[in-house]
């Protein structure tokens, strides 16, 4: 049992300087858990409420500080003395006092931050690593996953130079986290290098640190990561492959994608994606279609299946319901797992039950307004992800998540 002796939250800022939550989680045996959340710029809508104060004059509205007081104030009010046997408890707990579908009433910044918190102080009385616990409250087996890391940048993340939001490495043939790490290592800086001589300016760093060229197509960027994969000395495909974060929700307008000069319906978009995959040694397509383009996403799955990872981020929110109906419908075959689209770990580790027990692949994935927090780290490892999406091998924020995987590996001896 684990009683709560207090709860309290303040504003800090994320890697995009725009205010996010840190929560501290007291329980009474003196064991203590903090936790910061994060922030997306590409979100679908039917995530979870982030609760921002509005207020014009302090950073631009995005100010935190009522969530903060939520955490403090009737959260703490409403949990502080309780003895709460397990995280579900916690959760369903902080899911009733808020009342609402969405967490609007709390926010979900708030919510997720005290479920996450909790998480950590359980840990610590327990006296076991995080990964091993967010395991057990799941039911998972740990493991190691395959990290699919930002190369280059498009659409919200970059400016929009380029409708496409990531295109990212990763290492099929890497024994470790540490192998996959030096090999984007090398590729990182061979494009960066070509970019240089190309450009000849310094570029452009996207928020997940990502380079950032006006590149001047989809085509153009994908042919450019495979040069670079070349540069490097490496084969693409077998030795390093490419995963592409479409983001098409952010393109589409009117009923149609608005992509690389032209304007593709449902089916010339699928049809387009089946060209990259062809041309290019795409191994991973999220997001290929708007998040209410349900036949649009029948379309692509159709065309796809078996050959791409068919990955959900917009289209999912990590919602349970909407799982199930992309399993039933056969729009998608893989999660993308964002704890904070649903708010807290309870109803994430529901929706990867789910995903698991359709026989899907499994992406636990970063924001881009991220702290140096690290338990993204322990939950992708906990939870037995197939792959871990952080961004790029720059900026701290990312390399919090990386290094806590490096530290993991090599204490816990775990393997892919
Ligand atoms: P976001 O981007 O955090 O801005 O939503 C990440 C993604 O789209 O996967
Ligand atoms: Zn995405």
């Amino acid at each position: 049992m684990s009683r709560i002796k207090s709860l309290s939250a303040i504003e800090i800022l994320d890697s995009r300087g725009r205010p996010t939550l840190l929560a501290i989680c007291r329980l009474s045996d003196g064991n203590v858990g903090r936790a910061s959340v994060p922030s997306g710029a590409s979100t679908g809508s039917a995530e979870a409420l982030e609760l921002r104060d509005r207020d014009p004059t302090r950073h631009a509205g995005l100010g935190c500080l009522k969530a903060a007081e939520n955490v403090s104030q009737d959260i703490h009010r409403a949990l502080a003395g309780q003895d709460f046997p397990s995280q579900q408890a916690l959760d369903r707990c902080l899911i009733d006092l808020d009342g609402t579908d969405n967490k609007s009433r709390l926010g979900a910044n708030a919510i997720l931050s005290v479920s996450l918190a909790f998480a950590r102080a359980q840990a610590a009385q327990r006296g076991v690593e995080l990964y091993r616990h967010f395991g057990d409250i799941a039911g998972t087996v740990p493991r190691l996953p395959k990290p699919m890391i930002n190369l280059y940048s498009g659409g919200l993340h970059a400016g929009g130079q380029v409708a496409i939001q990531d295109v990212q490495l990763v290492v099929p043939g890497a024994a470790s986290i540490h192998e996959t790490l030096a090999v984007v290592s090398e590729v990182f800086r061979a494009a960066a290098k070509r970019l240089h001589e190309r450009y000849g300016m310094r570029l452009l760093r996207a928020d997940e640190g990502g380079l950032a060229p006006p590149f001047a197509s989809s085509q153009a960027m994908f042919l450019e990561a495979v040069r670079a994969i070349e540069a490097a000395g490496y084969a693409p495909s077998d030795d390093v492959a490419l995963t592409v974060d479409v983001a098409a929700s952010h393109f589409f307008e009117d009923g149609l994608y608005h992509l690389d000069g032209e304007q593709l319906d449902s089916a010339n978009m699928a049809l387009r994606i089946s060209e990259w995959r062809r041309n290019f040694p795409i191994v991973s397509i999220e997001d290929g279609m708007h998040e209410a383009d349900w036949a649009g996403w029948r379309g692509l799955y159709a065309r796809l299946r078996g050959t791409a990872l068919i990955l959900g981020d917009d289209l999912l929110c990590t919602n349970p319901v909407r799982i199930r109906r992309a399993i039933a419908e056969k729009a998608a075959d893989s999660l993308l797992l964002k704890v904070n689209q649903i708010g807290t770990l309870t109803e994430a580790a529901e929706a990867l039950e789910l995903a698991r027990a359709a026989g899907w692949h499994i992406v636990a994935s970063a924001r881009s307004g991220e702290t140096e927090d690290d338990w993204l780290a322990d939950l992708a490892v906990g939870w037995a992800a197939d792959y871990i999406k952080v961004g790029s091998i720059t900026q701290s924020e990312r390399l919090a998540k990386y290094n806590r995987l490096l530290e993991l590996e090599h204490y816990a001896r775990l393997t892919f």
